[in-house]
């Protein structure tokens, strides 16, 4: 499908679709390489623009957004006192066009943005049209002025400069047209030679300063829209002097299912989505038992079902679920590239790696390397911060629903045990009871009680302890208060019905809870610990699961207050780092559950409950026989054992012999199990062998409100 440019404005916009239109027209430059959408809101000033941003950009939009053109000003500019309804302040204008384009960028992620200034107001056509509207009791003065519509498009050009975004200032480039008032109907609007010159200009300023959108038209013709025109922007579909019988069946053969790889192997053929969004679902429900099955050796076919809210991110063909309280694969696995563009965060890449390297001068933990950690917010920002010497925290966080912790529980914190040694910075860590008591069947001392064992679990990772503060929701909610009623002053119903799919039946608690969640992501909820710095940015790692909460605490950063004693706006927005699920010994099609025990190697398990396990539950990427195995070699995107080696063998050298070796057949999936078992069996020791020093007083300790050192 196209991406698509949003033409965001006022009546001028809402009606660039009449007769030459620039509306009309950008669509004809852009047919078939962006969608052209009309998002003019007649008499809106940026005042009215900005309240309904929410709803004009969604939370959950799609970043196949290309350009957004942000053109007010004219109501704005109304006079005081002939038009106070529709006037705003010119610097309130300026400070609404920031906002909006922030909004935009934040929502639209790989959208550019042009802004465009007002046009001019030609008196006698005001009056004029007044009189003719009127009758009577025209008043006969004038309610906007050509002088003031060019003061306001004067702030929109100093704005745009200032925050470097293109600007097209219609006021002055029209009146350096002789005839300039052929360009307004009643004084105000576009004639259609005044949309024919606002669409040419656009063009223009599209083609020189976005050059990756231009499209040059067909020299014989001058259409923009067939196979002589050119731009580096993809089109929709072949031109139809493009189809020949050979793209035709081939075209025809993948929409019958058959043309891509994939089969009984696991590849990674996915539905032609066309990159388009899919909105939450907003509904709560029971979850279908999701099942994996295969012929392979040692499978075992796992189901689970859970309750749960959820928004949603599908194909056409399979479905990946994924919300803070339930992932489920789709057919092919998780899709982690489409969470990456549904939900607008950036794929972790070399370049990302080497400046990480570069900055820390620590080689990329292994989970970097191997894209694990595969998806970032404002990593980059966080490294500018190190190498400026400014000080920023981590904050992590577990939900204790189950006296022990699984393997992939492990992922996040030993990850963020390396990111607290490499960058030697304090860091917080929230377990929610309130969460699990609000989702859970549990009561609020059994949650309050296993907060305090998993902190155990959690301690024994290694944090440091002067450096790490460690809290209970029920605990250290009186100390987060102020900053959960901002957030919650700022979020409205829809939108948290948008990011976690809550509805009508869902409680009012969990319908809050988000803002607990989101409330350590800002430097003001912890006055002690992080000693007053009420503006500390702050990197947050975690699985893509957790997202949802961080979108939306991104969204209201900026407008957050910075601290209870100031009025001044503006928090950091959390950066983030996503890891992919670990998967469940079944394979890769399941999330890891506390409450099915063989889905899981819990860190409290035996060696000989560790050994049961991976050689019975641990899914199989190699052949049903000896034979085949050594002449066909393992599938290693669905076996079990070499995926949990990705994670766990840091052994660069080591993997990869694993991985060659049992994927040429040299190597059988018992002997790959072997290595696995002996290599779990290590760790849960290690953790256990920690876990058993860290004494009540120890937790306490970490749990105690005090100042970091840093
Ligand atoms: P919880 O207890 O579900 O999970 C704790 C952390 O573990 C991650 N995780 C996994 N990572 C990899 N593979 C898996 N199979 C897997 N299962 C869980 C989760 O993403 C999480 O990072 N609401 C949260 C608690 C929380 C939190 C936070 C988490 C509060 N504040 C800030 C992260 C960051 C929860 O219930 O996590």
């Amino acid at each position: 499908m196209p991406g698509s440019l949003i033409l965001f404005g006022d009546s001028i916009t809402q009606a660039s679709f009449s007769e030459c239109g620039f509306g009309a027209h950008l669509s004809n430059v852009f047919a078939r390489r962006l969608d052209v959408l009309n998002r003019g809101f007649s008499g809106y000033n940026t005042r009215w623009a900005k309240t309904y941003l929410n709803e004009i950009f969604p939370i959950c939009q799609s970043t196949t957004t290309e350009l957004v053109i942000i053109f007010f000003g004219a109501n704005d500019a109304s006079l005081l006192d002939q038009n106070p309804r529709q006037h705003v302040p010119v610097n309130e204008y300026g400070q609404n066009l920031l906002d909006i384009c922030q909004h935009v960028k934040d929502r639209h992620t790989n959208s550019h943005i042009l802004l465009v200034a007002p046009p001019p107001i030609d008196h006698a056509k005001r009056l004029a049209f007044q009189k003719q509207r009127y009758k009577e009791q025209a008043t006969g003065v004038l309610e906007r002025t050509n002088e003031g519509a060019g003061l306001y498009a004067a702030k929109c050009v100093e704005v745009a400069l200032a925050a470097q975004y293109p600007v097209l200032d219609l006021w002055t480039l029209m009146q350096k047209e002789k005839d300039w008032s052929s360009f307004l109907s009643d004084g105000l609007h576009l004639t259609a030679e005044g949309n024919r010159f606002v669409g040419h200009a656009l063009v223009n300023i599209i083609n020189k300063t976005f050059s990756n959108l231009a499209v040059i038209p067909d020299k014989l013709n001058g259409a923009f829209h067939n196979s002589g025109s050119s731009s580096n922007f993809a089109k929709f579909l072949p031109w139809h002097d493009e189809i020949d019988e050979k793209s035709y069946s081939e075209y025809q053969q993948l929409m019958n299912g058959g043309g891509h790889s994939g089969g009984h192997s696991g590849g990674h053929s996915v539905g032609h989505s066309g990159g388009e969004v899919e909105q939450s679902e907003g509904v709560e429900r029971k979850e279908d038992s999701s099942s994996s099955s295969s012929s392979s050796s040692s499978s075992s076919s796992s189901s689970s079902s859970s309750s749960s809210s959820s928004s949603t991110s599908s194909t056409s063909t399979s479905r990946t679920v994924v919300t803070p309280w339930d992932a489920k694969a789709g057919d092919e696995g998780f899709d982690y590239m489409k969470l990456i563009n549904d939900y607008g965060s950036q794929p972790i890449n070399d370049e990302l790696l080497a400046r990480f390297e570069k900055v820390t001068q620590h080689q990329p933990h292994e989970w970097l390397r191997r894209g694990i950690f595969f998806s970032h917010r404002d990593l980059h920002l966080i490294l500018d911060a190190h190498e400026k010497g400014e000080k920023f925290y981590l904050y992590t966080g577990r939900g204790p629903s189950s006296e022990s912790l699984h393997m992939g529980h492990l992922i996040p914190f030993r990850f963020t045990k390396w990111l607290q040694d490499v960058f030697d910075c304090p860091l917080v860590i929230q377990l929610t009871d309130d969460e699990k008591f609000l989702w859970k069947d549990l009561g609020l001392a059994e949650c309050h009680r296993l907060a305090f064992e998993n902190a155990k679990d959690i301690i024994a990772c290694g944090f440091k302890p002067d450096k790490t503060f460690i809290f209970s929701d029920l605990d250290y909610y009186s100390e987060m208060y102020t900053t959960i009623l901002e957030i919650e002053k700022r979020v409205t119903f829809n939108q948290v019905k948008g990011i976690f799919g809550f509805n009508g039946s869902s409680s009012i608690g969990k319908v809050a809870f988000p803002a607990v969640q989101a409330a350590p992501s800002f430097s003001r909820s912890f006055q002690i610990p992080l000693k007053g710095n009420s503006n500390m940015r702050c990197l947050i790692p975690c699985a893509i699961d957790q997202d949802p909460y961080f979108r939306m605490t991104r969204d209201v950063a900026p407008r957050m207050k910075l601290c209870k004693a100031t009025k001044k706006k503006g928090c950091y927005k959390p950066a983030l780092l996503h890891s992919v699920f670990f998967p469940a010994l079944q394979g890769p099609n399941s999330k890891m559950s506390s409450s099915n025990k063989n889905s899981a190697i819990f860190v409290t398990d035996t060696k000989k409950e560790i050994k049961n396990k991976v050689n019975k539950h641990a899914f199989s990427g190699g052949q049903d026989t000896m034979e085949l195995q050594r002449e066909h070699g393992a599938n290693l995107i669905v076996d079990t054992s070499y995926q949990w080696l990705r994670f766990f063998l840091p052994d660069d050298d080591k993997l990869k012999e694993i991985g060659n070796a049992y994927s040429t057949g040299a190597m059988l999936t018992g002997e790959v199990k072997k290595i696995l078992i002996d290599v779990l069996q290590e760790i849960t020791a290690g953790h256990q062998q920690a876990r058993a020093k860290v004494s009540d007083d120890m937790v306490h300790e970490f749990m105690s409100v005090r100042p970091l050192n840093f």
